[in-house]
């Protein structure tokens, strides 16, 4: 029989890493707390022209990596690529605007991509996500990037590079993209089989391909920040006027376009050169047209969504979150076993990590079982244990011995093991 095996492109987390995970998980919750973030879940799956008319139906994303099948009632859903569109959805759906404040929604979950595979990039990711939704002010951009740096800084993270770049808005991106046709066309036989489809299609993605002929020339093109109207021109200085004060660096990379289409004005990523060419920790931007493309009342917004698997690689080596376990019993005989199960229960009910040997092993081998599981403590339980009533906890770390009675184990335990916890 054919091994059985998990898809290329998905991912088991393991334990070990899974710890790993929780903890950066603990870390987005304190952060999106403290700047006024509440959790959205929405599913995984949706109608698939939820997709098509967000990200746009010419991107890379629509165009080759969704999953997309038809569902029993025929109709075509897809598993979703990214989060923005779906928590739009629900914002439209559910009515979660709030009088006066803007609508401050995070959320964390996987993402689906038929992408190559490759370091850094799968099938299956997940993402962190912010979404900031029924504010223009450049002050909401400022906010939500402050969010992204501070998250970061409790995580530790360091050699990140916040990269800015502005957009425009459906005011001065045609004439924009008219001149970059322009340049584009006279380039046109030089560029790759991509970019030439790109060309009519979506010309500013030649600005962001990674093959190196169409890098020359992408190069030398007319950037978007130079052909901003006056409102997205002003709105991106106070964007970078804001950062400032908070002391957040940054640099402004006019190359820097988005893959997904509906991005307007401010767009940004979070780079790093410790992860070879899937660079992008986390990428966002202004998306002010999207509501009112999904069918809703006109609604400015910006978000970012955070690669949780890039954050982990980052993480990788700094820092040892194997679990230990707080208390190994070693039961010698059945008699042992059977008395000491009942208690074991109501160990673990008191939150404590806890776990029992076999009871026909030897001392020496259940010891080093102990050791390899990383025990802070053990309890010896034997015949004569249990004939004089009284039991031995051993502190592995400073290999000291204190005996506690049989009939007070359960707040003898605790009392030991809890206040050095
Ligand atoms: P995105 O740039 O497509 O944006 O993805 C954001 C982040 O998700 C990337 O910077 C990367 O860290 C991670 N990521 C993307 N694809 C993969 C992959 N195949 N494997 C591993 N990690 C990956 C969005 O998804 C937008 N929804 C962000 C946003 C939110 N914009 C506004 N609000």
């Amino acid at each position: 029989m054919e091994k059985l095996k998990a898809l290329k492109g998905f991912k088991d987390l393991l334990p070990g890493e899974s710890e790993h995970w929780e903890a950066v998980s603990a870390v987005m919750r304190e952060s999106f707390d403290a700047f006024g973030f509440s959790l959205i879940r929405t599913p995984i799956l949706e109608r698939t022209h939820l997709f098509t008319r967000s990200i746009g139906e010419t991107t890379d994303i629509v165009e080759k990596e969704m999953y997309t099948f038809e569902d029993w009632d025929k109709k075509p859903v897809t598993l979703r690529p990214e989060g923005t569109a779906s928590v739009v959805r629900a914002y439209l759906e559910k009515g979660l605007a709030i009088p006066t404040l803007p609508t401050k929604l995070y959320y964390q979950g996987p993402m689906f991509r038929h992408e190559r595979p490759q370091a850094g990039r799968l099938r299956q990711f997940h993402q962190i996500g912010a979404e900031v939704i029924g504010s223009l002010d450049p002050q909401q951009d400022v906010e939500l990037l402050s969010l992204l740096h501070d998250f970061f800084q409790r995580l530790e993270i360091k050699g990140l590079t916040l990269e800015i770049n502005s957009l425009g808005c459906p005011t001065c991106r045609p004439p924009y993209r008219e001149v970059l046709q322009g340049y584009l066309e006279k380039e046109l036989s030089n560029l790759c089989e991509d970019c030439q489809r790109r060309y009519l299609s979506n010309p500013l993605r030649i600005l962001d391909c990674k093959k190196a002929e169409c890098k020359t020339i992408a190069q030398k093109a007319p950037v978007s920040s130079a052909h901003l109207c006056g409102e997205c021109k002003d709105h991106f200085t106070q964007v970078q006027e804001g950062l400032q004060s908070l002391k957040i660096p940054y640099e402004v990379n006019t190359m820097l376009v988005r893959g997904l289409d509906y991005y307007t004005k401010t767009a940004f990523e979070m780079t790093t050169r410790n992860l070879g060419a899937q660079n992008a920790v986390a990428a966002g931007g202004r998306y002010d047209g999207l509501a009112q493309a999904l069918g809703g009342p006109s609604t400015p917004a910006i978000g970012f969504a955070i690669g949780m698997e890039r954050i982990m690689a980052l993480m990788a080596e700094s820092t040892d979150h194997k679990p230990h376990l707080k208390l190994f019993i070693v039961p010698l005989g059945e008699t042992a076993h059977h008395r000491l199960f009942p208690i074991l229960y109501q160990i673990r009910q008191k939150n404590i990590r806890s776990e029992i040997g076999q009871p026909n092993v030897a001392l020496k081998r259940q010891m080093k079982q102990a050791d390899r599981l990383g025990a802070e403590f053990v309890l010896i339980v034997g015949d004569n244990e249990l004939a004089e009533g009284k039991v031995i906890l051993r502190n592995m770390g400073t290999k000291a011995q204190l005996e506690i009675p049989l009939e007070h184990l359960l707040d003898g335990l605790t009392d030991q093991i809890r206040p050095l916890g």
